[in-house]
């Protein structure tokens, strides 16, 4: 093993400010081994003391972790400088068999000055600080890499940028944020410092940066491209993976921010809520209506309407009195349908008036406080609120405590799922918030809620008799519920003297006061893009407390590295307009297929402003392929439930129809990513990775591998232009007709607003639902049908994973892969889930002529055949429970020319006319 210096020149890039005036360091004392090297970095000249002072003693540790990690870790000598906790992000472990020589990375450093460089073994250079000094200081980190020209980078969330990242003058700053309409160009809710580069036929990599301070990432391409980090604080902590492919660098980012949670089947079916439900009774009438109008609604949710003064873990007694929240609660569930409202963090500082949450959470010392030892106080929704530690060591016991009563299944809101929301930690009142009281006077919180409905009692068919408005507005009790690496001193803690862009002005407006002290000693300053996650993760926690045998959905709006693991993450507050309708494929494809969190979505129809008729059509239609499907809407806007009008009603039901079919579909792969990290959705790059008109797309997608997604993006359009790679697709929407992509762009025509264009990649095998359902529970007992869709090779293949999709640890799964050699179809893998459904129809695609039969065993099934399609399907009742095989006879040539939309006509080489000898099986 032996590492050579690089000896890259300077690239006369413009250096920064604290670049050009910054010694850098000097490594000395370096140990090599087999599996990496540590050396020591000194200062190597005089302090240049741009942002705060640098530090004299540092050191590197170099770690080869497998075949394609390698670690970088920069910290300081005493490791006194903050590092993100290790109980909060692990991190992962090396393997036993990692080392130089077996890895498919090289490290390699200059010495004086020290610079680094990581590339490939066959010495592709992925990243290089030659020329640039490393600058770390008490509170300021800069290190800069150069980049070929016009990299394709992606990532660096959570933002609603292009997908395919600006090179030129851009600025990424991260630093959670309650970020209203998730404006483009500023940091929004997450903290995702995770680049992806991909260089076309040369491979793709990964870089993740462990850093939990405020960062701003500076792309630019003056005399040279580079990628720069400045942070505020922490160590420079990176992780380098070699993927080479997109899917392994997905792979390789979970391994090290961690896998998916698995999440409930029922999760993935369609939810509805709004802000701004006046009572319990609008609630109820919402279910029925969706009901009325034929639309499967798996979960209701309730914004925070349903809280006495916006006060967490608590019910209006007036309009969401606790009975009648535990009807309607009851009568979903005996519908299989679900609940779920939403939480915040803030807790209502309402003093001495025995409300329990406030109560118990300062008797058991979980609120954040001051220097002076008082509570901090800002202002949410409520008013003057306090916000929890989450390093305290009782949070963990107040938070379950207060879900264990307050959503109790006996007494309180049994919910299914949970939201948490405005755990950035957003505080309406600007830095410093001295008077949170007067700020929360002068600027009505809590708003006043709607007039206490006094009219005649609504009529709900299927209701519980008594579901109706209470003729006097007698109020209710309210419920009670009884219920080292620290960072170094002496940090300008609220101004550093390095100001990221932050939309919201100086680090703490708009937040939690950044000098705050945790219970642990730790600083906002430092943690602050931890809250929404830890947020998550007691939250997580206090649900399985609650029903211990089952999985749990907890969707969030802040996030950090590795939040996946336990939570689920809508896009936060966007816009009902067109931009944030397009935006929204970019920003879940990110969350996906770079930051391990599969499950994710934008509000349909819009949150903010009104939505119009043709929009929310469209919306409904994109949504049902989103992995979280819910339509929001904010407080004032035009109601935008589906049925609202007949055209959404309709697309509504298309659309769900067709999610639903296609559910286990989906679930397979959600479940495919929570084994090994494989995406759910995937770029086009992702499948065509050598197709450089694929690497700027970013409103097609596959949803899985296998079905490509390609909706109307404009305004009242009805027309759309995709692209269609070189390779052999099918139009779910016209029968299933083959379709031939050239690498070129076709447009479609007549789309109407009931229809998304969605068409089946060539070589894959689709299970799907024979029919779908009004809910989730019901669409399980639907047999499944298997649709093949040979790729230009002739042959598909696919998998179906079923569970009981509930438990937390599944007594038995059934893992079943399928596959089609261009005239049998097989199954093979274990069944030991039993569905109790069959497989009750084989559907192959692309014959170009009838398949005279096919058969199993000792059985013979005719073949239907459609030619205008060139479909081929049998009628079967194949049982999921051990493999099985089919044949099907005089399989022509599959592939097509007649129904070619590009130019290249391409005819299957060698198709076997396979003449089928069923007749003597009969
Ligand atoms: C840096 O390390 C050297 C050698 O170990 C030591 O003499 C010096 O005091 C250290 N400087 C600081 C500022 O810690
Ligand atoms: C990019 O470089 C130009 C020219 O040096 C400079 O004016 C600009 O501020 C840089 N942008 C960023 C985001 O660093
Ligand atoms: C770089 O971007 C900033 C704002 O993001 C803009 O003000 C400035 O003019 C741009 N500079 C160049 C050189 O394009
Ligand atoms: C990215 O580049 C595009 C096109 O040059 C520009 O319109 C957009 O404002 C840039 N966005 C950011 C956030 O810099
Ligand atoms: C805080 O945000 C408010 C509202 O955007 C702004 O007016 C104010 O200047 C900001 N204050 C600081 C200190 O950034
Ligand atoms: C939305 O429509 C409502 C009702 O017509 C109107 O009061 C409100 O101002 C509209 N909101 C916006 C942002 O246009
Ligand atoms: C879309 O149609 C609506 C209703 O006809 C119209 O008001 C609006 O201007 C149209 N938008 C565009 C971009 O053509």
């Amino acid at each position: 093993m032996f590492f050579e210096c690089l000896c890259l020149l300077s690239l006369g890039a413009t250096l920064s400010f604290a670049q050009q005036n910054c010694p850098g360091y000097t490594a000395s004392n370096i140990q090599q081994s087999a599996t990496g090297l540590t050396a020591d970095l000194t200062l190597a000249g005089e302090a240049c003391n741009v942002y705060g002072f640098d530090l004299t003693n540092l050191t590197l540790t170099v770690e080869y972790q497998s075949g394609n990690r390698l670690h970088v870790l920069i910290q300081d000598q005493n490791q006194s400088v903050y590092q993100v906790p290790t109980d909060i992000f692990p991190g992962p472990e090396s393997l036993p068999s990692a080392s130089a020589s077996n890895s498919n990375l090289r490290f390699a450093f200059t010495q004086s000055p020290f610079s680094f460089a990581v590339a490939r073994s066959n010495g592709e250079t992925l990243f290089n600080t030659s020329g640039n000094p490393l600058v770390f200081e008490n509170q300021y980190l800069n290190v800069r890499t150069s980049l070929p020209d016009s990299p394709n980078l992606y990532g660096l969330g959570e933002h609603s940028d292009p997908f395919r990242l600006n090179t030129t003058n851009y600025t990424r700053t991260i630093w959670n944020r309650d970020s209203y309409g998730i404006p483009a160009g500023t940091n929004l809710y997450g903290a995702h410092p995770i680049y992806v580069e991909h260089r076309g036929g040369s491979g793709t990599h990964g870089v993740v940066f462990v850093n939990s301070n405020g960062i701003e990432v500076k792309i630019n391409d003056t005399q040279g491209q580079y990628l720069e980090y400045n942070t505020l604080g922490g160590v420079f902590d990176f992780y380098f993976l070699a993927g080479p492919s997109p899917v392994e660098v997905s792979q390789q980012i979970a391994e090290v921010v961690g896998l998916p949670a698995n999440i409930p089947y029922g999760g993935l079916g369609f939810h509805q809520c709004r802000y701004g439900y006046r009572d319990i009774y609008e609630v109820a009438g919402v279910v029925y209506n969706y009901s009325q109008a034929g639309i499967a609604l798996e979960t209701m949710w309730t914004d925070i309407d349903y809280m006495f003064r916006r006060y967490v873990m608590t019910v209006d007694p007036d309009r969401f009195p606790m009975a009648k929240v535990r009807e309607l609660v009851n009568y979903l569930h005996a519908h299989q349908q679900k609940y779920t409202v939403m939480v915040d963090p803030a807790v209502a500082y309402q003093p001495n008036t025995g409300y329990g949450a406030l109560d118990s959470g300062i008797q058991q010392d979980i609120f954040l406080k001051t220097s002076n030892g008082s509570l901090y106080t800002g202002v949410v929704w409520p008013g003057p609120t306090v916000f929890p530690d989450w390093f305290s060591p009782n949070a963990q016991t107040y938070w379950t405590g207060q879900f264990d009563s307050f959503f109790s299944s006996e007494t309180g809101i049994d919910i299914d799922y949970l939201w948490i929301d405005m755990n950035e930690a957003a505080n309406f009142c600007n830095w410093p918030c001295s008077d949170p009281q007067g700020y929360a006077e002068e600027n009505n919180f809590p708003p006043d809620p709607p007039p206490v409905r006094n009219s005649s009692p609504i009529a709900l068919p299927g209701f519980p008799a008594d579901f109706q408005p209470p003729s006097s507005s007698a109020r209710v009790k309210r419920q009670d519920n009884a219920g080292l690496r620290m960072g170094l001193s002496g940090r300008d803690l609220i101004n550093p003297p390095y100001q990221i862009r932050n939309a919201a002005g100086s680090l703490s407006n708009k937040t939690i006061n950044t000098d705050l002290v945790h219970y642990n000693g730790l600083v906002e300053y430092d943690t602050h893009n931890l809250y929404g996650t830890m947020m998550s993760n007691h939250s997580r926690n206090a649900m399985l407390s609650r029903r211990p045998q089952e999985r749990t959905l907890v969707i969030t709006r802040s996030t950090f590295l590795g939040a996946g693991t336990y939570v689920a993450h809508w896009l936060g507050d966007n816009i009902s307009d067109w931009p944030h309708y397009r935006i929204s494929i970019a920003q879940m494809l990110a969350f996906s297929a770079f930051f391990s969190l599969p499950i994710t979505g934008s509000d349909v129809c819009g949150f903010g402003g009104n939505t119009t008729e043709l929009l929310c059509a469209r919306w409904m239609m994109l949504g049902a392929f989103y992995p979280f499907y819910r339509n929001h809407n904010e407080l004032g806007s035009v109601s935008q439930e589906a049925y609202r009008w007949e055209s959404v009603a309709e697309s509504a039901r298309r659309a769900i129809d067709i999610r639903y079919r296609m559910l286990d579909y989906f679930y397979t792969a959600v479940y495919e990513q929570t084994v090994d990290g494989t995406p759910s959705l995937n770029p086009m790059f992702y499948v065509y990775p050598n197709d450089s008109n694929t690497f700027g797309i970013d409103l097609q997608y596959f949803w899985g591998s296998s079905v490509l997604i390609s909706p109307v993006t404009e305004e009242n359009g009805t027309s759309v232009d995709i692209y269609l790679p070189q390779d052999i697709f099918y139009d779910w929407n016209n029968g299933f007709t083959p379709v031939q992509g050239s690498g070129t762009t076709v447009t479609l025509y007549n789309v109407d607003f009931q229809t998304i264009p969605i068409h089946i990649k060539g070589g894959s095998v689709l299970p799907l639902r024979a029919r779908s359902a009004n809910t989730t529970t019901e669409l399980r007992k639907q047999p499944f049908q298997i649709v093949i869709a040979p790729g230009t090779d002739g042959t598909a293949s696919g998998s179906l994973y079923i569970d009981d999709g509930i438990s937390l640890e599944q007594a038995a799964i059934s893992y079943i892969s399928f596959s089609w050699d261009g005239s049998n179809f097989s199954m093979n893998g274990t069944y030991d889930y039993s569905t109790g459904v069959n497989i009750s129809q084989i559907i192959l695609l692309g014959q170009r002529s009838a398949p005279s039969g096919a058969i199993t065993g000792d059985q013979y099934f005719p073949v239907a055949y459609n030619s205008t399609s060139q479909v081929a399907s049998v009628n079967v009742s194949i049982p999921l429970t051990g493999d099985s095989s089919m044949r099907f006879g005089q399989v022509a040539s599959y592939i097509g020319n007649a129904f070619a939309l590009g130019t290249n006509l391409y005819l299957a080489a060698t198709a076997l006319l396979l003449i089928l000898v069923a007749a003597q099986n009969l």
